[in-house]
């Protein structure tokens, strides 16, 4: 799969698991918003590692290589906490690059010393990628593979948060998770030319929640493992987000183009 040796001991992850508990169990102290926010995101990097777990398994990974994303995906969202501590938002232009952010704080923490310097710079460059809108274009094989399977690791954790969240019952709100966007009518037109080109949204065109829950269907375009598009078909995200839609006809033509082309993806293996 991967021409780059990885070398990753089960003690390796061990210790940076444990580093990383510890560490945010520092944001624990703040109020219920915080808290249930930095919580909100710790659960999240779990189900990440056990998402890219998963597609590893899937695409027969080492368990070097296993081992080695399980890291990266441990790591992929560290600068959440110490970002919605200092800022109280996830919104990255009106606070910080959270990527970036997570970048800063293992190094000065010198969290990653005890990997090779490869492992190192490899990890780091991965996150530093990992929210982007779209794929670096000079990076080695190798960081361009964990690249891509981390973010579809965190794509698939991100449609359980945010599917959970429009079909809670109890109608708590959480500005966070919206982006703090507002709950107006219609559509922008740049979403529906992206949606149905086919292409992602570009986040600078997302008006309203409406747009917002368009971008989040519009990740099947962002895709990169068979194993990642059976998961969004088998947990049905596309349809749960269409249901807490307005029935438009734009809309429903959206949807249309969306589920043909993820019906096709997953065909396409079969
Ligand atoms: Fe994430």
């Amino acid at each position: 799969m991967c021409k780059v040796k990885i070398s990753i001991t089960e003690q390796d992850v061990q210790y940076l698991n444990d580093w990383f508990f510890h560490y945010v169990q520092t944001f624990k102290d703040g109020d219920k918003n915080v808290q249930e926010n930095i919580i909100l995101k710790e659960n999240h990097t779990m189900q990440v590692c056990k998402e890219i777990f998963k597609i590893g398994k899937q695409i027969e990974l080492n368990n070097d290589e296993l081992r080695l994303s399980t890291i990266i995906a441990l790591f992929h969202d560290i600068g959440r906490f110490e970002q919605y501590a200092c800022f109280k938002t996830f919104v990255d232009k009106k606070s910080v690059n959270h990527a970036k952010l997570g970048v800063k704080i293992l190094k000065d923490n010198n969290v990653l010393n005890r990997l090779d310097e490869s492992m190192q710079s490899l990890i780091l460059r991965t996150i530093s990628y990992h929210n982007r809108a779209s794929l670096p274009e000079k990076e080695t094989d190798t960081c361009l593979f964990y690249t891509k399977l981390l973010r579809d690791a965190d794509k698939l954790d991100i449609w359980r948060i945010v599917t959970d969240y429009y079909n809670q019952k109890n109608g708590k709100q959480n500005v966070a998770l919206e982006l703090e966007l507002p709950n107006t009518l219609g559509i922008s037109e740049e979403v529906y030319q992206d949606l149905t080109n086919m292409r992602i949204v570009d986040i600078k065109n997302v008006k309203n929640l409406n747009d917002f829950k368009l971008l989040q269907m519009g990740w099947v375009f962002d895709i990169n493992f068979d194993a990642t598009f059976h998961c969004i078909q088998s947990r049905h995200y596309i349809e749960m987000i269409g249901d807490v839609l307005p029935k438009s006809k734009d809309i429903q033509n959206i949807i249309r183009i969306i589920q043909l082309y993820l019906g096709k993806q997953v065909k396409e293996e079969a």
